[in-house]
């Protein structure tokens, strides 16, 4: 699991220490092609990571992103509390990694090379939503 971690830009700057921290945590889930993972309006408490594959975003009946290998989804309901802004719907098979809301939330307080990827990510999709 540390080789599949280091393999992913998201995590490519964090210490081996932590590393090994978050990989208690980290669950990797396997969906089909043409599966919604969740829909706008849902709570949500777990983020998502692609390993591989591909996904769109769905917010109001349109699509408008399409996310693929290394992105990342559902980061914003729990940076903000909110329910999620969008529905993400599978366009392949996907393998993701999966961080629950409190590791998250930890992982951006001890890391903030990973705090201003998401927080940059955030914005700009908050400003394309708005
Ligand atoms: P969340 O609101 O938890 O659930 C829907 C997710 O879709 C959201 O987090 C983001 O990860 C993603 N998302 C929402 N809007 C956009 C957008 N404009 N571009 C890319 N991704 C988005």
């Amino acid at each position: 699991m540390i080789e599949i971690l280091k393999a992913i830009p998201f995590f490519v700057n964090l210490p081996e220490d932590d590393l090994k921290a978050i990989i208690a945590n980290v669950e990797m889930q396997y969906f089909p092609a043409d599966h919604v993972i969740f829909k706008q309006g849902d709570p949500g408490d777990i983020m998502y990571i692609i390993k591989r594959g591909m996904v769109q975003v769905i917010r109001n009946d349109s699509v408008v992103a399409t996310l693929s290998d290394n992105k990342f989804f559902g980061e914003m309901a729990l940076v903000s509390d909110e329910p999620r802004s969008a529905t993400v719907n599978t366009v392949t098979d996907m393998e993701v990694l999966t961080l629950n809301k409190k590791d998250f939330m930890r992982l951006l307080s001890t890391n903030p090379g990973i705090a201003t990827l998401v927080s940059y990510e955030v914005i700009k999709r908050v400003n394309a939503n708005s």
